[in-house]
């Protein structure tokens, strides 16, 4: 493993996921980890993440002691350099001049991280304070106008610094860099791929689970089939997977679940038609955040009554359920484990997750992987392309996409225009270029239209495409002028109650991707 030991912001997720696109594990860690528990974990490297602190700060967090003498290679990047050399008895020192964004450093001795690389590359900087002397015994290896020591090297010890940073797409040379300090630097092996991910996670569940029988909720989202599936390889009939079909679900998706899903995989399915119960209950509901409280309530009791069947019908064979299969990812650990915590701007998480007090142990096979990784293992155990790249759909489903109270009627009108809007979408084959094209009813607004000779009096929907990469930030999609043209026309056409399609243009911040 490499650890990445991380100094607060976004960085060190970006580096761990670009250790893994080098087929080399890597952990994240907090930079109060004592150095000796670091070790432990029998680490083959260590790279030290950039961070928003200024070393100088009181309370700014520092390398654990004793880590720079443990003999494992070390590579610090943007503040971890910084961090490195103050540590070492370098200089760190603030400027006026500020370095962000795009800059070019030179390489004023290849070492060995440049080696083989241009004497002078594009790279991403974001810095106030610099070191401006190295330590003793170190190289400097590349400098920029502003930054006399933008990298350096002690070879001997297996120390490397850079100040920019290799981990984004705009540093041109940044994964070489990498993959030199992870192979040349520190001896990895390429061995993280998704084959050997499969086998071991099956393996891994296969021991915990023994003879005992597991259960699974599915979402009908990519991380619950992607467990599921795993699951079902690792213990086949000993799992049963439990699908609450709400009537919030978007056109074709239960049976995708009912059909495709089983076909793939064979698991054993037990499907609930709570339709009923789930309209009943949002009747006259508007408050976006009551909607959550309502469908996440519901859905439990209907999973823990789904539960108790299972178990009940069991006991002939003697296995008890024991254990709840969840598709936990790896950023929900890294942040719960993170402390500070960022505001409940909505209630996601409560959505689908289940009570404390349901009597289960917990397998969560998914979360030491990124996003990107759960999809990759779900073409890796053969799932279909239609499960494994479908956009993330949230919990409470059109239930919140809905603006006004829920009813079928509207649940109806708003699945027409969303399958369209999905339609077209992968007709033009953009479906891999938009992280979420959520299409939201208008449903109290209504607007004066005219179609043939008559005038309308019909509701507006919004299309509202963006473009992510974790969902924290999202912008608008640019999606071609044709392609939003035929989806307004099909809706306009198709769709009687329609008679207004919008595109909402804003980014997030400030706007949500959902609108409740
Ligand atoms: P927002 O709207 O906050 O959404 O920008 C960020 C991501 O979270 C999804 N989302 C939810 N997922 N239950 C879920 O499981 C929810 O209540 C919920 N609300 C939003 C949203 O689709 C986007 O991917």
């Amino acid at each position: 493993t490499v650890l990445v030991v991380d100094f607060g912001a976004q960085y060190a997720q970006l580096i761990a996921r670009r250790v893994r696109e080098c087929h080399v594990f890597s952990e994240i860690v907090p930079s109060t980890m004592p150095a000796a528990e670091m070790l432990a974990r029998n680490p083959k490297a260590i790279i030290l993440s950039g961070g928003p602190s200024s070393v100088y700060e009181p309370g700014a967090p520092a390398a654990p002691a004793g880590l720079f003498d443990l003999g494992v290679p070390t590579f610090g990047i943007c503040y971890g350099h910084q961090v490195m050399a103050q540590a070492l008895g370098g200089t760190v020192a603030n400027s006026d001049i500020a370095e962000y964004g795009g800059a070019t450093v030179a390489v004023t001795s290849p070492g060995m991280l440049f080696e083989g690389l241009p004497g002078e590359q594009a790279v991403w900087m974001s810095h106030r304070d610099f070191v401006s002397e190295a330590p003793a015994g170190f190289t400097v290896t590349a400098s920029t106008d502003v930054t006399p020591v933008a990298g350096m090297e002690d070879r001997a010890r297996g120390l490397y610094g850079v100040q920019f940073h290799p981990e984004v797409l705009h540093t041109a040379h940044g994964m070489e860099i990498l993959r030199r300090f992870l192979y040349e630097g520190a001896g990895c092996r390429p061995n993280w791929t998704m084959v050997n991910i499969a086998e071991e996670s099956i393996d891994a569940v296969r021991a915990q689970i023994g003879a005992k029988r597991a259960i699974c909720g599915l979402s009908g989202g990519v991380d619950s089939a992607v467990a599921a599936a795993l699951v079902q390889r690792a213990v086949g009939d000993q799992l049963t997977c439990v699908f609450v079909d709400h009537g919030l679900l978007r056109k074709g998706e239960a049976e995708q679940v009912e059909k495709d899903f089983v076909a793939a995989t064979g698991v054993n399915l037990h499907v609930v038609d709570a339709q009923e119960r789930f309209l009943d209950a949002l009747a006259g509901v508007t408050d976006p955040e009551e909607k959550r409280k309502i469908i996440g309530r519901e859905f439990i009791r209907v999973f823990e009554g789904a539960a108790r069947e299972i178990a009940a019908a069991g006991a002939a064979d003697d296995a008890p359920v024991e254990f709840l299969v969840q598709g936990t990812l790896y950023p929900d650990v890294v942040e719960s484990g993170g402390g500070t915590g960022a505001a409940n701007i909505k209630s996601h998480h409560n959505v689908g997750g289940l009570p404390d007090d349901l009597q289960f142990a917990l397998v969560e096979p998914l979360r030491t992987l990124f996003k990107d990784e759960v999809r990759a293992l779900g073409e890796q155990l053969g799932l279909p392309s239609e499960i494994v790249w479908r956009q993330p759909f949230p919990g409470p489903g059109l239930g919140i996409r809905i603006i006004g109270a829920v009813d079928r009627e509207r649940l109806d009108i708003l699945r027409e225009a969303d399958a369209i809007a999905r339609e077209e979408l992968t007709r033009a084959g953009l479906d891999r270029d938009v992280w979420q094209f959520p299409v939201v009813l208008l449903a109290d607004v209504r607007s004066v239209g005219v179609q043939g000779d008559g005038r309308t009096y019909g509701h507006p929907i919004v299309l509202r495409p963006v473009t992510s990469e974790d969902a924290m930030t999202a912008d608008w999609a640019r999606l071609p002028y044709e392609v939003l043209q035929r989806i307004s026309t099909r809706i306009t056409n198709e769709v009687r109650e329609i008679n207004r399609v919008t595109v909402d243009i804003t980014s997030k911040p400030p706007g949500t991707i959902e609108w409740e």
